[in-house]
């Protein structure tokens, strides 16, 4: 199989968020530098987010600014409203990301509002990258399923899938947040989507929990998508989602996509050279749920 995939490296947002002891920024830039020099074009590099709420990405100042920024990559920034927006702007982001969930119970654990609350605070932060010129994801969390309320529709994940189009975001994430999502599932829920959004503005963010992210992958393909995220090291998790492993390793996800016939275009040593550290760094700092 030929043609373009883009690999997002949400490690050191995703990945680094849900560790438990320190990390200094330091480290978090090393990070990114050896991530950008394995040849990765899309990096989330940290979140502006509420640090009462996840203190690990308190530094997301200092991280964005630290970052030596170059025209050929996009380093974005998670964001929850218009204060984190503000910031991320002023911090140099290149790219945003909201993040709405399809279920209502995680929407209240993670952002302390409901849905519908959630997409209202989306609003302005649309508003301040249209001006700024930057380009906008929305995440669709529990896309398959949620910690709190099991399996979710797919018609649920269509129906968030098209508000965040409606306000403005170019690409839609849906998220297996929990990794449980199986390769029918998943194709039942991509399959929903498809019917309203178009393949090139769907990336795909899988959890690693069943081991069967690859398998998704597959599915994903099969039908059209060509965005996929990752984590170097297979980081990750989120505070509010107990019983979630890391994502998708990185490594793992070039392997097979090379396997398939894609050319990536990243060097496979450092991208290794970046792995290791990042395990270093989850070794060092112990997970909060693992
Ligand atoms: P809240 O407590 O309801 O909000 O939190 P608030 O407006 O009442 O503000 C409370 C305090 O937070 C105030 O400070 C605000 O200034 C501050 P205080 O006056 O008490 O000192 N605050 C902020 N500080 C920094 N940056 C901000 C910001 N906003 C408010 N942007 C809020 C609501 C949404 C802010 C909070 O719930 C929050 O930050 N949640 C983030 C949770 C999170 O980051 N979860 C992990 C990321 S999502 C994820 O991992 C899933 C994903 O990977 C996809 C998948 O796998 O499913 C993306
Ligand atoms: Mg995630």
């Amino acid at each position: 199989m030929a043609g373009r995939v883009d690999i997002v490296e949400v490690g050191p947002r995703d990945g680094l968020q849900n560790e438990k002891g320190a990390i200094d920024t330091p480290s978090k830039l090393r990070l990114i530098e050896q991530l950008t020099q394995a040849g990765l074009r899309r990096i989330e590099a940290t979140a502006f987010v509420s640090p009462k709420w996840v203190p690990q990405m308190a530094d997301h100042d200092a991280v964005m600014r630290g970052i030596p920024k170059r025209p050929d990559v996009f380093y974005s920034a998670l964001v929850p409203n218009e204060k984190g927006a503000q910031a991320a702007i002023q911090a140099g982001a290149q790219a945003l990301a909201v993040f709405a969930s399809a279920s209502e119970t995680f929407a209240r654990r993670n952002t302390n509002c409901t849905i519908a609350e959630s997409i209202q605070r989306f609003v302005p932060v649309l508003a301040l990258a249209d001006a700024a010129g930057l380009p906008v994801r929305g995440y669709v969390s529990c896309a398959t399923d949620c910690p709190y309320e099991g399996e979710i529709a797919p018609d649920a994940v269509l129906t968030i899938a098209r508000l965040l189009r409606q306000i403005g975001c170019n690409e839609i994430a849906v998220a297996d947040t929990l990794g449980r999502g199986t390769p029918a599932r998943v194709r039942a829920m991509l399959q929903t989507v498809l019917s309203d959004v178009p393949a090139h503005s769907i990336a795909c963010h899988f959890h690693d929990t069943g081991g069967v992210a690859l398998e998704n992958v597959d599915v994903a393909l099969d039908l059209g998508v060509r965005i996929f995220d990752s984590a170097a090291g297979g980081l990750g998790g989120c505070p509010y989602a107990p019983g979630a492993a890391g994502n998708l390793r990185t490594g793992l996800l070039v392997q097979h996509l090379t396997g398939r016939g894609f050319d990536l275009g990243l060097d496979l040593d450092r991208l290794a050279v970046a792995e290791d550290f990042a395990r270093q760094l989850q070794t060092s700092a112990n997970a909060i749920y693992r």
